[in-house]
């Protein structure tokens, strides 16, 4: 028989469930609207002003906060004079590619005058991500954050900081970057380097006339912050540190990590690093600093772009100090960097690693040299995977796929290089010729197939770093080496426990990094270089990842305002 006791503590019980039930009932998941507007406007740094492409006349544009769960709504109106459109980096758009963002990959552009909704629903990822441009080299000027919020109730898996801050590291040109990056193409060379790195858009004060363009947050004490980094520069890796303090790396591209500390983080262009820095120092003003990483001889922007952290109560006339960076070329500090970082694995947060291997790819990094009547010297520098520089097809590949449209792309790129040779000896600098078919070459995939792809830098002409990112996919990192990957003895060394999850991993100069992701997304799905001037030179691809069974599986059909060629 029950007391009355007893029944006093059932009651409360109940009532305990009843209000912790409440507070853990799943929200209901919102649609957020945002209004884009692609206007041209005037601005100025480093003493010079020119008119940029932006969003709604921001410069970096808006960010767009979104809970895990939520469908977003973009609707981009284009009143510039050039064509856009916008990629949501990161993003996994499951069976949704017409929302991913890439010109004639997924859509055709935005046309002056036009809109186009993006429409997509975040699922399965809460962190920093970012959005960009995605066409030509307008990304320069266009790019802001992505905020997911965890869903309602669900803490983070590291100490709640007290407040947040989002660092968007980027590159500036003093000339129209259209017009500079046309310039390098007449000559087929690389166009001019950047004039400065920006930190929220500002050189800081390092630069002439950038005492006003100096992005700056204020800590207070004891406080802890959360610092959401986003690498949006075109075409530098870079370091980035704050002085006097060490970081503390918690996720990166939108995946919770093995929390380790560092006194420097290495960020490529396309990837994110959330970091919590504690505010227990002397209270004072502390430069935070982004500096590239150089390890191929090869020239570069190598201006460091600073923000300031500066204590409560303290003047503006304290003169910050500089933290230590890692030398340019530091590629020890590089190596060890990308080797602490570990996918967190835990119950509520797995690394859901493919065990078993369906396809196997072998993709090859080169640069090489084209011919070219219309270039000045006859010739022009040109990149590819396994010999194959990227042609630009006419209209959406997505849409081509989607309406089984002949001739517009063959699906016959090969697995392997077409032939072997020794990858990462001297530099090569005969037969530099790459082929380049009328129509692109794209990997067909199986649905749901495992796939490993080992992408492979090569000496033609010369070694060098690349940040390859996929559209539509997170991967694991399962391996990286310097020199050539050995398929006998490498694998043994991957990782298969807890490799770090993320869309853009850098391929080491000279060396090779192993790949892996379950093909569950059904669609046509880019893969390149996210340093802008290799994309541009063809140093990319696209996967085309079968439907599954069933139309629950398989690509949603088109939307109504999906932009025409
Ligand atoms: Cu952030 Cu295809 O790019």
């Amino acid at each position: 028989m029950m007391g009355r006791r007893d029944v006093f503590h059932w009651a409360i019980r109940l009532i305990l469930v009843c209000v912790v039930g409440s507070v853990s009932t799943p929200a209901k998941a919102e649609v957020k609207r945002y209004q884009f507007d692609i206007q041209v406007k005037n601005v100025s740094r480093l003493c010079h002003a020119k008119p940029i492409v932006t969003v709604n006349g921001m410069f970096p544009g808006p960010t767009i906060y979104v809970r895990e769960g939520d469908r977003l709504l973009i609707n981009v109106t284009n009143h510039a004079q050039y064509n856009m459109s916008i990629h949501w980096h990161g993003l996994k758009q499951y069976r949704n590619g017409w929302a991913d963002g890439p010109a004639y990959i997924t859509q055709c552009p935005v046309q002056t005058g036009r809109s186009y909704t993006y429409d997509f629903n975040v699922t399965g990822q809460r962190g920093t991500l970012w959005w960009h441009a995605h066409i030509f080299w307008l990304r320069a000027t266009v790019y802001g954050d992505i905020v997911i919020m965890p869903k309602q109730g669900t803490a983070y898996p590291f100490p709640q900081p007290d407040f947040e801050f989002n660092l968007l590291l980027g590159e500036w040109w003093n000339d129209d970057v259209e017009d500079v990056v046309k310039q390098g193409n007449k000559l087929g060379l690389p166009p001019k380097m950047s004039d400065a790195h920006t930190i929220n858009g500002k050189p800081g004060p390092l630069f002439p006339c950038s005492e006003k363009h100096t992005y700056a947050i204020e800590v207070g004490s004891g406080k802890t912050y959360l610092l959401r980094i986003v690498n949006a520069a075109l075409n530098d890796e870079l370091f980035f540190a704050v002085a006097g303090h060490n970081m503390t790396v918690v996720e990166i591209d939108a995946v919770y990590t093995k929390p380790f500390s560092t006194d420097a983080i290495l960020i490529a262009p396309g990837q994110t690093t959330n970091v919590l820095v504690q505010a227990n120092q002397v209270p004072g003003r502390y430069f935070m600093a982004a500096l590239p990483f150089m390890d191929a001889p090869l020239s570069i922007d190598n201006k460091t772009a600073t923000a300031i952290l500066q204590y409560k109560n303290i003047p503006n006339t304290v003169i910050p100090s500089l933290p230590q960076l890692p030398a340019l070329n530091d590629t020890a500090f590089a190596l060890s960097y990308n080797a602490k970082l570990r996918s967190l694995n835990s119950p509520r947060f797995p690394a859901n690693l493919p065990l078993k291997v369906d396809r196997r790819l072998f993709y090859t990094i080169g640069l090489g040299i084209n011919p070219c009547p219309t270039c000045q010297n006859g010739t022009q520098l040109t990149a590819s995977l396994n010999n194959i520089t990227f042609v630009m097809p006419q209209v959406g590949l997505l849409q081509a796929h989607y309406f089984s449209l002949k001739g517009v792309f063959t699906t016959d790129f090969p697995d392997q290089p077409p032939t072997p040779f020794n990858y990462t000896g001297a530099p090569l600098t005969a037969n530099l010729q790459t082929t380049q078919s009328k129509h692109p070459r794209l990997s067909k995939i199986a649905f749901n197939s495992t796939v490993e792809l080992v992408l492979q830098d090569t000496n033609l002409l010369s070694v060098e770093s690349h940040p390859f990112h996929l559209h539509g996919y997170n991967f694991f990192v399962v391996g990286t080496g310097v020199g050539n990957f050995d398929p006998k003895k490498d694998p043994a060394k991957f990782n298969l426990v807890d490799p770090p999850e993320r869309n853009t991993v850098g391929v080491p100069t000279g060396g090779w990094t192993a790949i892996r992701f379950r093909a569950d997304n059904p669609g046509v799905w880019f893969m390149h270089c996210h340093l802008e001037l290799h994309t541009g030179w063809g140093l990319k691809t696209a996967f085309v990842v079968e439907d599954g069974p069933g139309p629950e599986y398989s690509i949603l059909p088109p939307p109504k305002d999906l932009p025409p060629c």
